[in-house]
């Protein structure tokens, strides 16, 4: 199981967060099944946004892209 907590707040959202949010929604039902999602108020890094934990592991400047490639790493049995 993959916990994605997003930073919902003022600072991430401004710097993106809400692509971060529909880039998951358009991931293959097999792998979107295996991931939590939650939105966090604040992970307390704004100037870093968007910030997004994942499995207790904060990543900072997060885009689509880069989600895609750790949740490929976190989960590479997820297309299986
Ligand atoms: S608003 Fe996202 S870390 Fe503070």
């Amino acid at each position: 199981m993959i916990y994605l907590e997003i930073c919902l707040g003022t600072a991430c959202h401004l710097m993106g967060s809400e692509e971060i949010f529909s880039s998951i929604e358009k991931l293959p039902p097999s792998v979107r099944e295996k991931i939590t999602v939650r939105g966090m108020h604040c992970l307390n890094a704004c100037d870093q946004g968007p910030n997004v934990r994942i499995n207790g592991k904060v990543y900072h400047r997060m885009t689509p892209e880069k989600l895609i490639e750790v949740i490929e790493e976190i989960g590479g049995e997820a297309d299986a």
